[in-house]
């Protein structure tokens, strides 16, 4: 390891709120995230600082400035998934830290902008010949639906992540309920619903580690939808992936490595190969696919740094892989320390 002193970066922004049955549940899993990477550093030797970004103070960005000068002795690990408790200020740490010459994990604002507009990353997969769900972006309750769209449909926002908005009324099967979805979509989150076609098959997390020519995509991990509920959707919804206490959530166990033949194996994984290129992904990243009818593999998006914890798809790829939690991080750091490397130029992933 050539770095001595690691700074890690977050946002603070307290905690989520979430009703189940009638009770409010606090969601907090930031917080144990940078301690989990925190302790992973330590365990590695390396000297770290924990520098939060807090909600609160937001007229004293110019405190977080100074930490983050003088950059160059210390590695930024930037577990930034927004600022202020905006997730489309998530790009803005990543220039902020590129202007002051900060060397940073992780992915550029570019890829962390374009990833978190879920129309545009699509846009650009397509445009490569990925293939992704078919979709209309809509700014406001549709008349009509355009032909190639065919009910079942899912409504999501178009500018989040961590599946805000989605719960099972997400996926609607008629005119009516897609224009009450739409309208839900747009005044709740203040922001257009992206509408895409409902695919009812596995849905597969392919996670990438590295850069050029040492990128690598670990073992898929599929979520086993068996012991879903009947009735509703089988999807991960909001209450499936963060309330743990939630029935949803025991019933979408991630199988990790996924149980697949090798063809299937392999397929996967270039594709989330190739998404993670084409979107200019760094250091780490989780690409979410589901199989359509026919076999065919479809991204539904691209997360650039994504979720680290210790119990995510990231972390549980890793070990699928033969690297525990400190190995994984270490190669994070490793990956990213490389890439402003003088002796490695033109490491630095670009969006072409
Ligand atoms: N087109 C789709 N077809 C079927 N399920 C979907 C589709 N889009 C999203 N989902 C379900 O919703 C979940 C969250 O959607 P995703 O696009 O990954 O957004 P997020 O950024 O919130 O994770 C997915 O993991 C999947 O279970
Ligand atoms: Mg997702």
């Amino acid at each position: 390891m050539r770095e001595r002193k690691v700074k890690i970066i977050y946002n603070d922004d307290g905690h989520d709120k979430y009703v189940l049955n009638g009770r409010e549940i606090k969601l907090d899993t930031t917080s144990a995230t940078v301690k989990q990477v925190n302790s992973a550093l330590k365990s590695l030797g390396l000297a770290t600082t924990v520098i939060p970004l807090r909600a609160a103070d937001k007229d004293k960005l110019d405190d977080f400035i100074k930490e983050i000068e003088g950059s160059e002795v210390s590695i930024i690990f930037n577990l930034c998934e927004g600022a202020f408790g905006k997730s489309s200020f998530e790009m803005h740490i990543a220039a902020l830290l590129e202007l002051y010459g900060a060397r940073f994990t992780g992915s550029g604002p570019l890829t962390l902008g374009l990833a978190l507009n879920k129309g545009l990353t699509k846009d650009i997969l397509y445009s490569r010949d990925i293939m992704t769900p078919e979709y209309c972006v809509m700014k406001e309750p549709p008349a009509k639906l355009k032909r190639t769209l065919k009910f079942p449909l899912i409504v999501k926002p178009l500018r989040e992540d961590a599946s805000l908005g989605i719960d099972s009324g997400a996926v609607v099967k008629t005119m009516k309920e897609l224009k009450k979805r739409v309208e839900f979509v747009i005044n709740t989150f203040n922001q257009p619903a992206i509408v895409e076609e409902y695919i009812d098959g596995r849905e597969f997390n392919i996670a990438v580690l590295g850069n050029g020519k040492d990128v690598k995509a670990l073992p898929p991990s599929e979520i086993d939808f068996q012991d879903f509920p009947e009735g509703i959707p089988k999807i991960c919804c909001y209450e499936a992936k963060w309330v743990t206490a939630s029935p949803l959530y025991k019933k979408t166990v991630p199988i990790c490595p996924a149980n697949v033949p090798d063809s299937l194996r392999d397929e996967l994984q270039a594709i989330a190969l190739r998404a993670y290129e084409t979107m200019g992904c760094r250091d780490y990243a989780r690409v979410d696919v589901r199989v359509g009818e026919e076999g065919n593999i479809k991204v539904l998006e691209v997360n650039p740094n994504p979720d680290i914890s210790l119990d995510a798809g990231l972390a549980r790829a890793a070990k699928a892989a033969g690297l525990d939690y400190p190995a994984l991080i270490a190669e994070i750091v490793e990956t990213a320390s490389q890439r402003y490397s003088p002796a490695d130029p033109g490491m630095e992933a670009v969006l072409i």
